[in-house]
C-alpha cells in the first residue's frame, strides 16, 4: 500500500481487499465490552477539518482512539486559519507537534494531494473529503457494507458482477467519484443516474455506465446508493424545482418496491429526507444507512492501522506488549 490515501484509485484490488478484510477482523472489537486495542499506542493522529462534518470526523476520532492513538482534533473555527494562516503554515505546525497521520477534509479539491506531496509533513495523509473530488474512506465503508450485506459477514473477495446504481448529484459528489473508482477495482458494474445537468464533464471516461432514467435500472440493482443534493455547492439552478427533482430522481416506497428482494438502499448522509430519499425508505429494513456509519469506524481503523501500524498483527490475543522487552 502507498503511504497516503488520497484517491480510491491509489488502491490496487489487493490493497482494497486487505483493507476490507482487516476491517472485518477489527469490526469484532466493537462487539467486545472494552473496544480498545494497543496497536497505535504512542502515535499521533490529527483530524484537520476545514469543512463541516459530523460522521466522518467522529468516525476517524473513534477509529484512532480504539487503536489507542493520541488524537488531536483541529477545526478551522477558533484556529489561526480564521486569521488567514496558510495550509503550509498549518502543516508545518502539525509536523512540529509530531503528527504521524493527518486526516484532512478541505473545501478545495486537491488540498490533501498538496499536503501529501509538499514535504511539509513526514506522516501519512488521509483524504477525508476534498471539494467535489474524492472521499476514499467513504467508498471503502460503502464497499464493506455491500460485501457484508450482499455476501454475508464471512465474505472475502470483491464485488464481482454486482450491479450498483448511484443516483443523484454526481456533479458535486466526491462520494460518487470514489465509489465508481473503487467499485470498478472490485469488479462491480456501476450505473450512475442523474439529470444531465448534474453529471460532470468527462463522465464518459469513468469506468461505469450512465443513465438519466432511474426506473430503468432498479429492477436489476443489487444496491442503490442515493446521493445528497448538495445545495451548498450549487451556484445556479440545476433542476426546475425540488418537487420535480424528487419526482424524477427521488427514491420513494413505490420505486423501492421495484428493487429485487435482496437489494439494499444506501446513503452516505447527511440526508435530505423527502428530497432524494423518502423517510419511509431511509427507515426501512433495506436501508443500510446506520450500518454504514458503524462500518465506517472499522474501515477507518483498518486504514489507520495499515498506514501507521506496519507489520504487527492488527488483533492480538496478548494483553500486554511492553513488559516482555523490559
Ligand atoms: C459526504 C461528504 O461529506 O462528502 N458525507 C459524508 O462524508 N458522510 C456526502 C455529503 O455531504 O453529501
Amino acid at each position: 500500500m502507498k503511504r497516503h490515501l488520497i484517491s480510491a484509485a491509489d488502491l490496487t484490488r489487493d490493497d482494497a481487499l486487505l483493507i476490507l478484510d482487516t476491517a472485518e477482523e477489527l469490526a469484532h472489537i466493537a462487539e467486545r465490552p472494552i473496544k480498545k486495542l494497543p496497536t497505535l499506542r504512542g502515535r499521533t493522529v490529527v483530524n484537520l477539518f476545514f469543512e463541516d462534518s459530523t460522521r466522518t470526523r467522529i468516525s476517524f476520532e473513534a477509529a484512532a482512539k480504539r487503536l489507542s492513538a493520541d488524537v488531536i482534533n483541529f477545526s478551522v473555527k477558533g484556529s489561526s486559519v480564521s486569521k488567514g494562516e496558510s495550509l503550509k503554515d498549518t502543516a508545518l505546525t502539525l509536523q512540529a507537534m509530531g503528527a504521524d497521520a493527518v486526516v484532512i477534509r478541505h473545501g478545495a479539491s486537491g488540498a490533501p494531494y498538496t499536503l501529501a506531496n509538499s514535504g511539509w509533513l513526514h506522516g501519512s495523509v488521509v483524504n477525508a473529503g476534498d471539494g467535489t473530488h474524492e472521499h476514499p474512506t467513504q467508498a471503502l465503508l460503502d464497499a464493506f457494507t455491500m460485501r457484508r450485506r450482499l455476501s454475508g459477514p464471512d465474505a472475502r473477495g470483491g464485488l464481482d458482477g454486482r450491479r450498483i446504481t448511484i443516483v443523484g448529484d454526481v456533479l458535486h459528489s466526491r462520494v460518487a467519484r470514489s465509489n465508481v473508482l473503487l467499485l470498478a477495482t472490485l469488479g462491480a458494474d456501476v450505473t450512475l443516474v442523474a439529470p444531465p445537468t448534474l453529471l460532470p464533464i468527462g463522465v464518459e471516461t469513468w469506468p461505469c455506465s450512465v443513465s438519466y432514467d432511474i426506473d430503468a435500472t432498479l429492477a436489476k440493482a443489487d444496491a442503490v446508493m442515493m446521493l445528497r443534493v448538495q445545495r451548498e455547492r450549487m451556484n445556479a439552478a440545476f433542476f426546475p424545482t425540488e418537487r420535480e427533482y424528487s419526482r424524477r430522481y427521488g427514491l420513494d416506497a413505490k420505486r423501492m418496491a421495484a428493487l429485487p428482494d435482496h437489494a439494499i438502499v444506501m446513503h452516505p448522509g447527511p440526508m435530505n429526507r423527502g428530497m432524494e430519499i423518502a423517510a419511509e425508505v431511509a427507515d426501512s429494513a433495506r436501508s443500510t444507512i446506520v450500518e454504514q456509519v458503524t462500518n465506517g469506524v472499522s474501515v477507518r481503523m483498518a486504514v489507520l492501522y495499515l498506514l501507521l501500524g506496519g507489520s504487527e498483527p492488527a488483533v492480538t490475543t496478548a494483553t500486554t506488549t511492553e513488559e516482555t522487552t523490559a
